[in-house]
């Protein structure tokens, strides 16, 4: 579909059809972990995007209305994990409420933020950088380990959940 199809110029101040725009880019989910003052935290995120190969940076998007604000902006390190096709149930279950996890959700290998037990991939980080943006923080992080899998990996697009790769694609 080429832009000249699109039915008309929305004007700048319909936020509806503004976030239907951005909902036409289809993403990856992941959860970010960290620990915090409260104990360990999960956020559901699809702003995660790789920055720089040499050194390895990733970035992704925190919103300012988050109830996890304060605790990811301190986070000296996190873990982001690219969500396998199997893990809906956990992106939604950390896109709502505090994000606290049990101890069942979560493992501990050594000094490492908390791990979930399955993903496509995993990039373990220490923050680089922080830079607010508008009504968000960009957390920039240096990645010290990763780990990745063949597993096909859970979408989103449009607001809804879908499966890219593997037996399902
Ligand atoms: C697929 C998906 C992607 C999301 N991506 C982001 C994101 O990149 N950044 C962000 O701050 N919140 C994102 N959210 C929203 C958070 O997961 C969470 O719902 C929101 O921050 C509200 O959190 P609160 O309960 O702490 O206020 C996303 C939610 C979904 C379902």
């Amino acid at each position: 579909m080429s832009l000249e199809s699109l039915p008309k110029e929305v004007a700048g101040g319909d936020v509806t059809a503004y976030r239907r725009a951005l909902g036409a880019f289809a993403t990856g989910v992941c959860v970010v972990t960290a620990d915090s003052s409260l104990g360990p935290l999960g956020i559901t995120i699809n702003s995660f995007t790789s920055v720089s190969l040499t050194p390895r940076l990733v970035l992704w998007c925190l919103d300012e209305r988050s109830e996890r604000w304060q605790a990811f902006c301190e986070a000296e390190r996190f873990s982001i994990h690219v969500l396998d096709a199997q893990s809906e149930a956990l992106a939604r279950r950390f896109a709502k409420g505090i994000g606290l996890m049990e101890a069942h959700e979560f493992q501990r290998v050594g000094d490492a933020p908390p791990r979930l037990g399955a993903a496509a991939a995993r990039f373990d980080c220490k923050t680089h950088d922080r830079v607010q943006m508008g009504d968000h923080m960009m957390i920039i992080g240096e990645v010290t380990g990763f780990e990745s899998s063949d597993a096909a990996a859970l979408t989103y697009f449009r607001g809804r959940y879908g499966v890219a790769g593997g037996a399902q694609a």
